[in-house]
């Protein structure tokens, strides 16, 4: 049974994120509050069994990428028993995950020897200071060990996400830049979204996608890369005089929400169609009274169906989802 996934718009979904936890050891700014983050209850939160068994059931309707996510999942107790379980699974072709980067240094081993291939790290900023005023945390140090030890092990380029704010981003971009060039990293802007928890998102705090490029591309020129897969939502650079590669993820100058092949599981078992959904599909409960996987599989089946078409941020009709990014997923 392949690709029994299909939206009202075509669109085939194939690439399920999976939430481990809501909770994280940073407060980044443009995600969660400074302080009273509410969290999950432990046993609200989907266990090992419950997410693998999800994971199977999907499968066998033609979901074969998954990634980690959060919170932060590393902080998630016995995560790499969990990547085990769901490396198992068959019809899983490709998994990978979003960390911080806080526990790479200790983990990155353990990680990768449960069979986790692939991992994209979070940074902001290559400054400390500022590094502490967007997570709050003075660890940056922290996280360059974590990625230098994760090049060791994981695919690369390793790819680093990085959130593309006003008044934040712009000092930092040819120090990127710079990192492209010299080190396994590929870095990948990412404009600011409306899912931050305090909700001061407003569109003169996005630093855009052709700004970043221009800036870079006065310094060291840049050229397109055409690709293969058009379904990736990031836009690929590389350096016209040397290796490195830049990407851009414009989601909100240019919304890419056509060729979305993505749903998403939250911590709870919440299924949810849209980063900017505005209703979810419980999974949870019917995973613990009783459902047959093929109850389950018409939950996604039916829930898929009814994928929004796209985000509104552009409209001015738009409203922000309850959940902010750590309680998403990313
Ligand atoms: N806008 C854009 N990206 C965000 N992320 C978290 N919050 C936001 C936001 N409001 C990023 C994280 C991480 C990825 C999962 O999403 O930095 O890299
Ligand atoms: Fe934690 Fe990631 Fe949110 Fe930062 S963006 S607070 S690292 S979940």
């Amino acid at each position: 049974m392949e690709h029994m996934l299909i939206d009202s718009f075509g669109r085939t979904i194939n690439n399920l994120r999976v939430s481990v936890t809501d909770q994280c050891n940073f407060r980044c700014i443009y995600c969660m509050p400074e302080e009273g983050m509410v969290f999950q209850p432990k046993e609200e939160i989907l266990t090992f069994e419950e997410i693998t068994r999800v994971i199977r059931i999907v499968s066998t309707l033609g979901i074969s990428k998954i990634r980690l996510t959060g919170g932060e999942p590393t902080v998630r107790k016995d995560l790499p028993v969990l990547i085990s379980m769901i490396s198992e699974i068959p019809g899983i072709k490709d998994m990978a995950m979003t960390t911080n980067g806080f526990f790479l240094k200790k983990m990155a081993r353990d990680l990768r020897e449960a069979g986790l291939p692939r991992i994209n790290v979070s940074l902001d900023t290559l400054d400390e200071e500022k590094f502490k005023q967007m997570t709050r945390r003075d660890v940056l140090h922290k996280v360059i060990e974590g990625l230098e030890e994760a090049t060791r092990y994981f695919q690369l380029p390793i790819k680093i996400n990085v959130v593309a704010m006003k008044g934040y981003t712009e000092d930092d971009i040819l120090d990127f830049a710079l990192l492209a060039r010299t080190k396994p990293y590929q870095i990948r802007f990412i404009e600011f979204m409306p899912l931050d928890a305090d909700r001061t998102w407003s569109r003169d705090q996005v630093l855009t996608g052709k700004e970043i490029i221009d800036r870079i591309d006065s310094k060291w020129p840049l050229e397109a890369v055409t690709r293969s897969n058009q379904r990736e939502p990031a836009d690929l650079f590389r350096f016209k005089d040397g290796p490195g590669e830049i990407g851009l993820i414009a989601s909100v100058s240019e919304p890419f929400c056509g060729s979305c092949n993505r749903i998403r599981l939250t911590a709870d078992g919440k299924l949810r169609t849209c980063l900017f959904s505005l209703n979810e599909t419980d999974i949870k409960e019917p995973l613990r009274t009783g459902a047959s996987d093929v109850d389950i599989a018409d939950l996604f089946i039916e829930a898929v169906k009814n994928k929004e078409a796209g985000h509104h941020i552009n409209d001015p009709s738009f409203i922000q989802p309850e959940r902010s990014m750590s309680a998403i997923g990313g």
